[in-house]
């Protein structure tokens, strides 16, 4: 075990499976004491199972702490099959459906316990509603005496066009994500302000410069980056800091991305960023509302909004002048993802345009393989020295008999 983390009390959201599993078990490898929250849903949020946080505080309380690329992160191996999700899915519907529901020292009591490798505890709660939020936090102040920083990894996907997209593929992917940074970041910023110090950590994506298919989470990464630096802004005077992570890992969420990732990396290059970020190294650097993307060995910090141009009417303006004037002055700030998609929508086009005229080409060999073999069955059958016969000639075969 390090010590990057020794004596602090970290939460982490979405930590059953993925990058937030991995930051879980980095964080109890630097001698963190981790409350272990997840609500062991499926991508789309759905069947709910407590075995999936309870599996990693088992794998803390274990000492297996650098398991780079264990595939149970992913596939429930760690965490049981299907079947186990059903059942304990089931369970959980039957004791009152929201994790909620349940009683936090149940669950300490449950998951806490073996001190042979790192401490921690499971909370199985669901942290889009505020009770959920709350919990993890105070099962942090219950079991542990203390919060030094919490980390919002949670999240789920439910991908439809703007068009098509409904209130419930809306709603549920919002509230995990932002409104899921927000439970958390209130309860722990109440008691961080009080004892003066404190991490917040939100997990937002490089998506939240536009999505295509998924409105609906970019909007909620968008949400939390400038929650995260409302928090930094709001808690600064406490010495509390705020940041956000944007990652690119391998894990079930991005292999349902439906393009190649050129940089990517594994949960664990996102945890060690989350460790150096809850550390009094990055406290010491005085390190708060930043962006950093990190992916695989590639670590980058995202530029803090700002106005670009401006322009200053003499006088009032009206949309007459603002058409006359805006386009060239002010003017724009182009989408780079807008144009990576007209780029990937002119390669799209060539490569069609070449396999159709590979495909044309294909065929006009084919017919002249055709034409040419129909002429040499035909010459067979009529050879040269076979003349055609003509009226009053006597035929005759072409090799004699
Ligand atoms: N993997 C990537 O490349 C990538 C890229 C950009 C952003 N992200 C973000 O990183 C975070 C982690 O992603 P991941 O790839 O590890 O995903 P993942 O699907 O592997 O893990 C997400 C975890 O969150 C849990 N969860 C979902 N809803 C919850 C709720 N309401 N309460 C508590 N737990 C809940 C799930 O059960 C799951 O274990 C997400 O916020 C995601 O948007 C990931």
């Amino acid at each position: 075990m390090g010590n990057f983390l020794a004596g602090k009390v970290i939460a982490v959201t979405g930590a059953g499976r993925g990058i937030g599993r991995a930051v879980a078990l980095a964080c109890a490898a630097e001698g963190a004491k981790v409350v272990v929250n997840d609500y062991g849903v499926s991508i789309e949020g759905a069947e709910p199972t407590s075995d999936v946080a309870e599996a990693v505080v088992k794998e803390i309380e274990a000492g297996n702490f650098g398991t780079r690329g264990n595939a149970g992160s992913d596939t429930g191996g760690a965490v049981g099959g299907a079947a186990d999700r059903a059942a304990s899915g089931a369970a959980d519907r039957g004791s009152g459906g929201r994790g909620a529901d349940r009683d936090p020292a149940v669950d300490a009591g449950r998951s806490g316990g073996s001190r042979a490798g790192g401490e921690a505890v499971a909370v199985a709660d669901d942290i889009s509603t505020m009770a959920g939020g709350r919990r993890v936090v105070e099962t942090a102040l219950a079991r542990y005496g203390r919060i030094d920083g919490v980390v919002c990894v949670a999240g789920i996907l439910r991908e439809r066009m703007l068009f098509n997209m409904s209130e419930e593929e809306w709603d549920p992917v919002v509230a995990t994500h932002l409104k899921g940074t927000f439970t958390v970041f209130r309860a722990a910023s109440a008691v961080m302000r009080k004892q003066g110090s404190g991490t917040l950590i939100g997990f937002t994506s490089g998506n939240h410069q536009g999505s295509v298919s998924q409105a609906n989470y970019s909007a909620a990464k968008g949400g939390i980056i400038s929650l995260v630096r409302s928090a930094a802004l709001g808690l600064h005077k406490y010495g509390v800091t705020a940041n956000c992570v944007a990652p690119v890992a391998r894990t079930r969420m991005s292999a349902n991305v439906p393009m190649e990732l050129n940089e990517i990396g594994d949960p664990e290059d996102v945890a060690a960023l989350v460790v150096y970020l809850l550390s009094d190294r990055a406290r010491e650097e005085r390190i708060t509302g930043q962006v950093y993307t990190i992916a695989g060995p590639k670590i980058a910090v995202w530029a803090q909004p700002r106005e670009l141009r401006s322009a200053y009417a003499d006088g009032s303006w009206t949309p007459e002048r603002i058409a006359d004037f805006l386009p060239g002055s002010v003017g724009t700030d182009p989408m780079p993802m807008l144009a990576q998609l007209e780029a990937m929508a002119q390669a799209a086009a060539a490569a069609k345009a070449k396999a159709e005229a590979e495909a044309t080409a294909a065929v006009a060999v084919e017919k002249a393989v055709v034409v040419e073999k129909a002429v040499a069955v035909e010459k067979q059958a009529t050879p040269e020295h076979a003349a055609t016969p003509e009226k009053g000639d006597n035929p005759r075969p072409p090799h004699g008999v």
